[in-house]
């Protein structure tokens, strides 16, 4: 079979993971490489075949015509990489998490996503862990009993993290809708940052068949000693009525059951184990429209809504009702919410991370 064509824009650390995993399934070929940074993109050139190169997406998508629309910049480069995607006759979009920072640009993308009708996934690839994909088999294999609670926690800040946090939660929930969400946050530091957060936030959500999510993000957030690599205290889980399972990014998995007793396993986030069947899936879904991909972007943007229907309540107050009936800025928002209220740390790693005195 022919490969699927596929252009990749921003050749940074994600740019060069999604470019050398297509290029190591025959299904993909990597043809167009797009960067500003004229560097990178002779570095990247040299490692993938020299495909066709530019510093101009929408130029290069036009020259290359792709199949697979790629592109894996810093959360603040959307929109318009998304209609770069669309106009170019792209058959597939595939980005990086999280969909947007605000709920108008990501309301807006839904609705260009939707009226052009492409495929499109977004990237919450750790769920290809065999860690993450043991928690999920206990979940649905019903020996938590009825499954009341799920939660997730990280020490990463939020625009890094919840948006995982929120995705897994989400898929052993079945990726039921949520009706509400309500939150706190505090603490301005890291709006600075190239993943602009509050340093910590943390809220509830109700979704549609009464599971509770708990979610909490950044310098409050707990430490999980049993995780040594910082970026790797993520604890996601599921409670029933006869027990939980959760998983550590960076620190294996344990369940405890009502049959099974106390029970764990290893394991560790790892793009070259994760990567592989992420591309994979773009490409049974480009085969056969009914084999939809796991990471197809209506999930990731049930879990968008979620994270900043949090970001909201933290701002406003209340609880919010989902799905969004309007957009808003809620980085804005938060900004001028939190000033003069700094986040509390729960460990002296996360002082240290967040460069607090
Ligand atoms: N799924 C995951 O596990 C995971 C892990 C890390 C990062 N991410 C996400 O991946 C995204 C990218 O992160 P990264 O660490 O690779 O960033 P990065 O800074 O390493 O790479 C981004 C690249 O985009 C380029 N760029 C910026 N504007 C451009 C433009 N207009 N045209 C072409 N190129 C442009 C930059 O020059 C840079 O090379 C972020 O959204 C981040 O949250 C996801």
């Amino acid at each position: 079979m022919t490969p699927y064509q596929v252009l990749i824009v921003g050749m940074g650390k994600r740019g060069m993971h999604h470019a050398l995993t297509f290029n190591a399934n025959p299904r993909f070929r990597v043809t167009g490489i797009c960067d500003i940074d004229a560097g990178r993109l002779d570095a990247a050139a040299a490692k993938l075949d020299h495909p066709q190169k530019g510093s101009d997406a929408a130029a290069l998508a036009k020259a290359v015509k792709p199949d697979v629309f790629c592109f894996t910049t810093l959360p603040n480069l959307r929109t318009p990489m998304i209609r770069i995607g669309i106009e170019c006759g792209a058959k597939l979009l595939a980005f990086e998490k999280p969909v947007a920072l605000t709920s108008a640009e990501a309301l807006s993308i839904r609705d260009l996503v939707r009226k052009a009708g492409i495929k499109a996934v977004v990237s919450h690839q750790h769920r290809y862990g065999a860690h993450y994909r043991k928690v999920k088999e206990i979940v649905a294999s019903g020996a938590l009993g009825r499954v009341h609670t799920v939660y997730g926690s990280a020490t990463g800040w939020m625009t890094h993290m919840l948006s995982h946090l929120i995705d897994y939660t989400c898929w052993f929930n079945n990726y039921t809708p949520a009706q509400w969400a309500m939150a706190q946050a505090s603490g301005t530091l890291k709006f600075g940052d190239n993943h602009p957060s509050p340093d910590y936030i943390g809220g509830f959500v109700q979704f549609a068949n009464g599971v509770r999510g708990v979610y909490e993000c950044g310098a409050g957030a707990p430490d999980q000693p049993e995780a040594a690599k910082w970026w790797g205290k993520n604890r996601i889980g599921a409670q029933g009525t006869e027990g939980f399972a959760e998983v550590l990014t960076n620190g294996g998995w344990r369940a405890v059951t009502k049959a099974g007793g106390f029970q764990s396993g290893e394991g560790v986030m790892n793009y070259d184990l994760d990567m592989p069947p992420y591309i994979q899936e773009m490409a049974d879904w480009l085969d056969d429209s009914r084999k939809v991909h796991a990471c197809n972007f209506e999930h990731a943007f049930l879990g968008a809504e979620i994270m900043l229907a949090m970001q909201r309540s933290a701002a406003q107050g209340g609880q919010v009702p989902l799905p969004l009936a309007t957009g808003a800025d809620e980085q804005a928002l938060l900004k001028s919410k939190l000033a003069g209220h700094p986040a509390l740390v729960s460990c002296e790693q996360n002082r240290k991370e967040f460069g607090m005195a």
